[in-house]
């Protein structure tokens, strides 16, 4: 499976923070948002992944995050020349797809939780048509909802005024191959965008789509707008300093998922130096003795 992050956008609403930095640049608390994203495909066993944002704002991704050897990936970009749509990642990713499965996921959207990287080998493992991961949220209306008759998926409506149920349908979808040509197939909306929900009703209606409900085991964060980011950098806070874990520290999902050797990690933490909490924490990680799998 190829793994397609979508970190474009004109991120209007977080201006003037975005005015010169990409959204997924921004800061959520101590590591750029796109961190957090790029951790959710790794930590679902993907190595290929492309990047996809604004022409002006991919060299700042490549310096960032380079070709992914570091973390034992491979990481590629396109462009994606102004805010056409979420759909159309899969447009822009047709040719880095080929004929295989791939997740798509949004560079502003932040995952966690004690049980979500079993859970996304698994859905990844049996993945058959299409998987989305429902959340239950108090304001339905921002996103795209799900649709469901006695627990079963019927549809999905894009940001409702009288939203069906309260599940948010996140911003992470595992697809079989067909999701190009759906994409591909998608006339923009009223807002002038090539709608992802449009590509998932195809597959609600074909009946080959999935719905997890991520349930209150898992926190979902999108970073959209300034509070949400605020929230997103408030609660990464908390449960780091609480637990001494960190979310979302890439050399070290790279390291327990087996992509990053003890050399490489050692690499990891000269460049990163050991001035930083971030730094500090991937000694500690370095220095355990056992791990395998006792931790997540
Ligand atoms: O966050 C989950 C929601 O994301 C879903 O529930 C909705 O169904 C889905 O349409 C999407 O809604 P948003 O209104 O939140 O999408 P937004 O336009 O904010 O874009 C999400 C991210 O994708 C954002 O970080 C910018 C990036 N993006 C967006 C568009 C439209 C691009 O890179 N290119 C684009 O053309």
């Amino acid at each position: 499976m190829r793994g397609i992050i979508l970190a474009g956008g004109t991120g209007t609403r977080l201006r003037p923070l975005t005015q010169v930095l990409s959204k997924s640049l921004l800061p959520v608390f101590d590591k750029p948002l796109i961190y957090y994203p790029l951790s959710v495909l790794m930590l679902s066993g993907i190595k290929d992944i492309l990047v996809i944002s604004m022409p002006g704002h991919l060299d700042q991704y490549r310096t960032l995050l380079g070709d992914g050897s570091q973390l034992g990936i491979n990481l590629t970009y396109a462009e994606q020349d102004k805010a056409r749509g979420v759909a159309d990642a899969l447009i822009q990713g047709r040719e880095f797809v080929g004929d295989e499965q791939v997740a798509l996921i949004l560079g502003d959207n932040i995952f966690h939780g004690h049980d979500l990287a079993p859970l996304l080998r698994e859905q990844v493992a049996k993945l058959e048509g299409a998987t989305f991961f429902g959340y239950p949220v108090a304001d339905p209306h921002r996103y795209g909802v799900a649709v469901l008759d006695n627990g079963r998926l019927v549809d999905i409506e894009e940001k409702p005024e009288h939203p069906k149920s309260n599940l948010a349908v996140t911003g992470l979808y595992l697809y079989d191959n067909e999701a190009l040509d759906y994409a591909a197939a998608v006339t923009p909306s009223g807002r002038g965008e090539l709608e992802i929900s449009d590509v998932n009703r195809r597959f609600v209606e074909d009946g080959r789509a999935r719905l997890i409900d991520l349930g209150r085991g898992t926190m979902w964060l999108d970073a959209g707008t300034h509070e949400s980011l605020m929230e997103a950098s408030n609660y990464v806070r908390v449960v780091q300093q609480r637990q001494g874990t960190q979310i979302a520290c890439i050399e070290e999902v790279a390291y327990r998922m087996g992509t990053l050797d003890r050399a490489g990690l050692q690499a990891a933490i000269e460049r990163v130096g050991a001035a930083s909490d971030y730094g500090r924490y991937l000694r500690q990680v370095l220095g355990e003795r056992e791990f395998a799998g006792s931790r997540r």
